[in-house]
């Protein structure tokens, strides 16, 4: 564990360094769980976001995509249910006077647990060699059995407790369980309370009478209030989606773990309408679907998972999580919801208006169910990230840190390296770089031994450097060097873009999910 907290705090400070995220406000002394993204950070997020719009719109013919306000009429949360239930259970720890989230401080007991089963299961590994059957071992061990029952109790009260909003519940498990204040030390907590998590602000002056209005902590209702104008404007068919990439805000009691948990951030949601009977088929289409957008990117499998929710949200009838293997644990990057036809029923009771669908094949009107598909591009760059990150030994003792990105999200395809800054080299460089960067990010460098100007093109993932020498002159081939073996080949300038083109293109990320 000490060892992967040790990688998360190189993974963030290796994101300053390279131009990745900076603290918001640094010069200020930050501010609280507020990130700003790097030269590197943005390209990488904006192919993130990329893949995910592409993926929607283009692999997609009944999903289209639209860009709504962050501003919204006040009364739209009022019938979300945000005015009302968006609320996150809080404990103070009077030591310390520090705040936390009381479900989080129960799971992180929960985790604990698979913590010690892991333990269990790596020192029979080592003890046992190949013949090792890990899965007799862990139907079979008694601490595995003993710490399986244990971890399942404390679920089931858990889940119970969050289901009936049993704030006194809460607190009694963190008494129960012994769990202690991480920065005191003691038990010394106070009473939970709820939270509302949204932001607000005022509209118009106060002498007009201002408007209480609030920062969207989802972009999840722009889309709701405006399915009418889409399914009429575009003649939609159900079922159909709407996708729409945006920020949003909101005030979280834990903000830690870097970008994990910010208080403004972005999202990237699709709401799919569906005939009311069928969203669980299609809820179920639509969590394979995601999972294999994720796996596409080859960053392993086995660091994925699904997570069933304990509490279903208040418009849900079926949930679950994408969760990834970050360097704090197996954690939330999306979440497959079935919302029912709450939002859209809700909107038309609050605004009045009818919000319905007439399907021609059933020859009647209704209001249509929901399958939302949701995730933070901010989490997804996290797991990119730390899914990338890799400090490899080398030969004669040296180490290099690469960022072994899926080549189409590097912020940079190609780096342009004259050997030395003379004999006309560099302007050789120049005319290769004009004519690719049309195509590709390019990056020039001609500062630094060739080796170290590798290091920093290692260091922000970039999958191809290719090298002018004095023979490029005579030959017009280059050397190209592969970020992930290090292996370099000659090649002819003219066939540079089609090597580059074949592994940074989306494409053939979008071919392997046809294929899973
Ligand atoms: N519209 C449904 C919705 O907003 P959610 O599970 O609250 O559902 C969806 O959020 C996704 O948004 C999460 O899976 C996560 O990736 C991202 N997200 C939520 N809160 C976040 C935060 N404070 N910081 C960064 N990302 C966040």
């Amino acid at each position: 564990m000490a060892q992967q907290e040790d990688v998360f705090k190189k993974l963030i400070s290796h994101s300053k360094e390279y131009g990745f995220v900076f603290p918001s406000s640094e010069i200020y002394d930050g501010l609280g769980a507020v990130y700003d993204y790097g030269q590197n950070g943005v390209e990488l997020k904006n192919n993130i976001k990329k893949y995910w719009w592409d993926s929607m719109t283009l692999l997609h013919e009944n999903v289209v995509g639209i860009d709504s306000a962050i501003f919204m009429h006040p009364t739209i949360w009022k019938a979300s249910g945000h005015v009302d239930a968006f609320n996150d259970p809080l404990i103070d720890n009077k030591d310390s006077k520090k705040r936390y989230r009381a479900d989080v401080l129960i799971e992180d007991q929960i985790a604990k647990y698979d913590d010690k089963i892991n333990k269990e299961v790596e020192k029979a590994a080592k003890r046992f060699g190949e013949t090792f059957d890990e899965q007799k071992f862990r139907e079979t061990n008694p601490r595995v059995l003993e710490n399986e029952a244990k971890k399942e109790e404390l679920h089931t009260r858990f889940a119970k407790a969050l289901n009936d909003n049993n704030l006194e519940e809460l607190r009694q498990i963190i008494l129960d369980y012994e769990i202690v204040c991480p920065v005191s030390g003691t038990r010394n907590w106070t009473e939970v309370r709820q939270f509302n998590l949204m932001f607000s602000t005022e509209m118009g002056s106060t002498a007009d009478g201002a408007m209480k209005i609030y920062l969207r902590p989802e972009t999840a209702q722009g889309i709701f209030v405006n399915f009418l104008n889409v399914q009429k404007s575009g003649r939609m068919k159900i079922p159909f989606g709407i996708a729409q990439i945006g920020k949003a805000f909101r005030n979280e009691i834990v903000a830690r773990q870097f970008v994990f948990r910010m208080r403004e951030f972005e999202q990237m949601e699709m709401q799919f309408f569906v005939r009311p009977g069928e969203e669980l088929q299609w809820f179920e289409q639509w969590k394979q679907a995601r999972m294999k957008w994720h796996k596409a990117l080859g960053l392993g499998d086995k660091k994925y998972r699904f997570h069933d929710h304990d509490k279903l949200a208040h418009y849900a009838n079926a949930a679950t999580d994408i969760e990834f293997e970050m360097p704090f644990g197996f954690k939330e990057v999306e979440g497959i919801h079935s919302r029912t036809d709450f939002d859209l029923s809700s909107h038309e009771k609050y605004s009045g208006k009818k919000i319905q669908y007439f399907d021609p094949e059933l020859n009647k009107s209704y209001v249509p169910y929901v399958i939302e598909t949701s995730i933070g591009v901010d989490r997804m760059f996290l797991s990119i990230l730390a899914g990338s990150y890799c400090e490899e030994e080398l030969e004669g003792g040296e180490t290099r840190v690469v960022l072994k990105l899926p080549p189409a999200l590097a912020p940079v395809k190609l780096a342009v390296l004259p050997l030395i800054k003379k004999d006309g080299l560099p302007e050789k460089a120049r005319e290769i770089m004009d004519n690719l960067k049309f195509d590709f990010q390019c990056q020039y460098d001609e500062k630094d031994s060739i080796g170290k100007r590798y290091r920093r093109q290692d260091a922000i993932g970039t999958p191809y450097c290719i090298t002018i020498d004095h023979d490029t002159l005579n030959d017009n081939c280059v050397t190209i060097r592969y970020r992930d073996t290090m292996a370099q080949e000659r090649v002819p300038i003219a066939g540079l873009e089609a090597i580059v083109r074949d592994k940074v293109s989306l494409k053939n990320v979008f071919k392997k999910i046809a294929e899973s």
